[in-house]
């Protein structure tokens, strides 16, 4: 279109430079009639220079010599003797002619170093532009990857944020699935608009397409629409694409998938694309191996907490069945020994009642370190009546406030989080608080298990200096949670969890 539209345009370009000559010349001689009688015209002829100066300017070097012929030959025809007579060879009209052509040519030729001059500040200025764009795009991506944003937030905006930056018309986000499919997890059109395959479509790697080539190269891979084939073109069959680019996504050294830039336009994509992407990239393989770190970390915790609970869960079954029972029996087996003693046995019945109130304080002993090891009457009545127990032990007075959504039962692991939390927050206030008063709180909602424990002791609690609290932090988060101690000297103690009440493990009875 601009093409076809040239040639007319820069002839009607060059018609205007010379009727601004011709209208320059026939002013100045307008201008020359006008002086001739104070001043001789052969210190006029100068003036001819003027009409040249802008035409050499603004049109170039062709239609500034042609104007600067024209000046030499109106002076020659209106002000050179003979009068009305043109005599262009002459030696002064010649000097005339060849002192307007230098200066046609050397304005043109410096007006035309000034444009260059122009037009090279200007795409300077354009690409400095781009630059602190891209690299402003490039913060905000760095700035979601190092606050941990959720994959899909991250994907999101790499997607919007490449697409912008390369002024691309589409720009899709793909994940490699370990059955030789491509799975799109984000895409962004320039429109607006939706994206022809959207979030979750999946097809199988196959033919001659970016999603293939990256994945057998491992490298970024440029392709065509007339080379393009296979599954993951007709895919996108209804874009018309010519030119798709696609940069591999490897996160520890893995290929995890690919970032692909696809174009409607004729032009083929500026050739350092690829330097451009890898900043994208990289950032999305370091979102993801972090993603992947965490996740890995948080279910490592969540084994340890686990195992930990299996085995004190077995140690206490082992109390209750074995030492607990045998302690149980020996009892009545005293008991009833006791009862057949003949009643002038005297010191020795009562020795031997010392002995079963002795083995009765130790069953009661060892009943209460296996509650502490674990608390089985959780499993059994839920936390409400767990938590009674504990406010009822706790040597601090308790007020315990239970909300109605606690009596549902929770995941497993939720309540012996809670329980050992309130316990352990408990324990601590008797030992260090020197407090009055302990206030239980706990509520059950939207997904959410929150537990409060205040006393009016005086505060300094402090994570570092023992294992309770340290170890209640890696439970609770283990399970997704978080665990904060407020606690500032002399202003009492407050221990806040909040548990997502997912089920992260099967209830074992
Ligand atoms: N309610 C509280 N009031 C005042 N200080 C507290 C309170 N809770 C904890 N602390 C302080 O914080 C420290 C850490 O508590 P933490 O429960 O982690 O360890 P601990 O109770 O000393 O030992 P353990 O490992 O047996 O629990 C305690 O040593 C204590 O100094
Ligand atoms: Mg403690």
């Amino acid at each position: 279109m601009t093409a076809a539209m040239t040639p007319g345009f820069a002839w009607w370009h060059v018609l205007r430079g010379l009727l601004l000559g011709a209208a320059g010349i026939a002013t100045i001689t307008a201008v020359i009639f006008g002086l001739k009688q104070v001043v001789p015209v052969s210190a006029l002829a100068g003036l001819y220079v003027l009409p040249i100066l802008p035409v050499a300017i603004g049109w170039g070097v062709w239609p500034a010599l042609i104007v600067a012929v024209g000046s030499g030959l109106t002076f020659d025809f209106f002000f050179f003797p003979p009068l009305f007579v043109l005599t262009p060879t002459d030696a002064y009209i010649v000097t005339i002619m060849v002192i307007s052509g230098v200066t046609a040519i050397v304005v043109s030729a410096l007006a035309g170093r000034v444009r260059q001059r122009a037009r090279e500040a200007e795409s300077l200025a354009r690409e400095v532009q781009r630059v602190a764009e891209e690299q402003a795009a490039l913060r905000r991506m760095a700035t979601l990857v190092a606050r941990a944003a959720p994959p899909e937030e991250i994907f999101a905006a790499v997607t919007a944020e490449v697409g912008r930056v390369l002024s691309a018309d589409v720009t899709v986000l793909s994940r490699y699935d370990p059955d030789g499919t491509a799975t799109i997890v984000d895409g962004w059109s320039s429109t607006g608009g939706a994206v022809p395959a959207p979030v979750g479509s999946r097809f199988p790697l196959g033919g001659r397409n970016v999603h293939t080539v990256v994945f057998h190269t491992r490298r970024s891979a440029r392709v065509d629409r007339a080379e393009a084939s296979g599954p993951a073109i007709e895919a996108f069959r209804a874009l018309r694409i010519r030119s798709a680019l696609g940069a591999p996504i490897i996160v520890a050294g893995q290929l995890w998938g690919v970032m692909i830039v696809l174009s409607t336009r004729q032009e083929f994509l500026p050739a350092d694309i690829e330097a451009r992407l890898a900043g994208f990239t990289e950032l999305v393989a370091t979102a993801l191996a972090n993603a992947e770190a965490q996740a890995a970390l948080t279910a490592s915790r969540a084994r340890i907490v686990a195992a930990a609970d299996t085995t004190r869960r077995r140690i206490e079954r082992d109390l209750h069945d074995g030492a607990q029972q045998r302690l149980v029996s020996l009892t009545l087996q005293l008991r009833a020994a006791q009862a057949a003693m003949p009643s002038e046995a005297g010191e020795l019945t009562e020795q031997l009642d010392g002995v079963a109130s002795g083995l009765t304080g130790v069953l009661e002993e060892l009943r209460e370190i296996a509650r502490g090891i674990h608390p089985a009457a959780l499993a059994e009545g839920g936390l409400r009546p767990a938590l009674k127990t504990l406010a009822r032990r706790s040597a601090v007075p308790v007020r315990l406030d239970v909300g109605v959504g606690v009596d549902a039962r929770l995941p497993e692991q939720v309540e012996l989080a809670a329980y050992y939390v309130v316990a352990e927050a408990l324990t601590n206030t008797a030992k260090h608080a020197a407090a009055t008063v302990a206030d239980v709180q706990m509520a059950a909602g939207e997904g959410v298990l929150q537990v409060w424990v205040r006393d009016d002791g005086r505060g300094g609690a402090d994570l570092t200096r023992g294992t309770g609290l340290v170890g209640l932090t890696d439970r609770v988060e283990a399970l997704g949670g978080r665990l904060r101690v407020h606690s500032p000297a002399g202003a009492g103690t407050t221990v806040e969890i909040a548990l997502p009440l997912t089920d992260v493990g099967a209830r074992q009875s």
